[in-house]
């Protein structure tokens, strides 16, 4: 199997190179508004925003750098086909403007915005993100009432593309594959992430550094999107690239990538990071396998046994759903013609 992986150099309020209902998922995160480290930013976008910032006028400087997100929403709704999924994370800010502190709830207005344009809301994600600061109340003080509660916890906002669910001709092959085992599923499909920061983090500890500059998100969360809302050989798309975390996750997850990106400096640091692909997505496939087979275990100690058993791997599953699982590892990767972007050849997992 093959997947390829495009990245354009441009901006995402015109989607361009990307046709009409050609995309199965899209999984993203924005700048988010009113968080200090995107003002310029967005004041590139639209200069009113600058002026309203300046004259402390919160409100319509929220207004105005939703406005600019709108843009993409739009373009998002002609890219995926009906049925197809929008993953969007993105968290609320706090901000003091004009002497007043207030929360500027992002979730709920890009909630609004894709209800606007035919998206049907779906049950969302709440996923926490540890302040690693022992400094976080600062400033509170202990003594009521003024005092304010800090926020450690993003959305991932998921929205389906019109009213019908996708459809697959019976046994499709791709889709029994790319199943995730009983105990995946009891774990993705909460609706508060407690443990984003575990597995997939350890693998990315050199990129610590990097991720907080750019606001990259931990690879775990496109990871376990891409897995849980598409199937092998589907597109994602992310039109807020950064330094390509959604397309390294649908490389590991064998699907495939099309990212929009202002910056092209980003591209570098990508380029640096797809060559750990084939080793991570032996170890993630690996790993899952692993902890399954302690999941297996920890039945068995409680006398419970599994029913059935998986086709392609030594180990017994909870459901005939899962019976064909089988992971993709990236055996090869090359440049595309003209530099924009990657092919990668997927073999199949094989445990020695
Ligand atoms: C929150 S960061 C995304 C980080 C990314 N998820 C990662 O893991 O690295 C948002 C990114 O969107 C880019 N961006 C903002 N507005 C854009 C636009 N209109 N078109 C394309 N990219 C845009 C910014 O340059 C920034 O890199």
């Amino acid at each position: 199997m093959e997947t390829t992986h495009r990245v354009v150099v441009g901006d995402a309020r015109e989607l361009s190179a990307v046709d009409d209902d050609s995309v199965e998922l899209v999984v993203t995160s924005p700048p988010y508004p009113m968080i200090e480290m995107w003002d310029d930013l967005f004041t590139t976008l639209d200069p009113a925003i600058g002026t309203a910032l300046e004259d402390g006028d919160g409100r319509a400087a929220f207004e105005a750098m939703h406005a600019q997100l709108e843009a993409v929403w739009d373009e998002l709704e002609r890219v995926l086909v009906d049925g197809g999924i929008a993953c969007i994370n993105v968290g609320d800010a706090t901000r003091t403007l004009d002497d007043s502190f207030r929360v500027y709830p992002n979730h709920a207005r890009v909630l609004e915005a894709f209800e606007a344009r035919g998206f049907d809301p779906l049950p969302d994600v709440l996923w926490r993100k540890p302040a690693n600061s022992a400094a976080k109340f600062m400033g509170s003080g202990m003594i009521p009432p003024n005092a304010y509660v800090t926020l450690e916890h993003e959305y991932v906002l998921l929205f389906r593309n019109g009213g019908e669910s996708r459809s697959f001709e019976p046994g499709a092959d791709r889709r029994y594959e790319a199943a995730y085992f009983w105990e995946e599923r009891n774990r993705w499909f909460t609706d508060v992430w407690t443990d984003v920061r575990g597995e997939l983090q350890a693998l990315e500890d050199d990129h610590e550094e990097l991720r907080e500059r750019s606001a990259a998100y931990p690879l775990e969360i496109p990871y376990r999107l891409c897995c849980m809302y598409s199937t092998y050989g589907d597109t994602v798309l992310d039109p807020f690239w950064g330094t390509g975390t959604t397309s390294l996750a649908a490389l590991c997850a064998g699907r495939n990538s099309i990212g929009y990106e202002l910056e092209d400096a980003f591209r570098e640091v990508f380029a640096d990071r797809i060559e750990d692909a084939p080793e991570l997505s032996r170890t993630i496939g690996r790993r899952r396998l692993e902890r399954h087979r302690e999941f297996v275990a920890q039945r068995r100690r409680e006398g419970e046994e599994l029913s059935y058993e998986a086709v392609h791997y030594d180990t017994p599953v909870m459901t005939k759903m899962e019976r064909e699982i089988r992971f993709r590892e990236v055996g090869g990767l090359e440049p595309l013609e003209g530099g924009e972007g990657y092919r990668a050849v997927h073999e199949p997992l094989v445990l020695e």
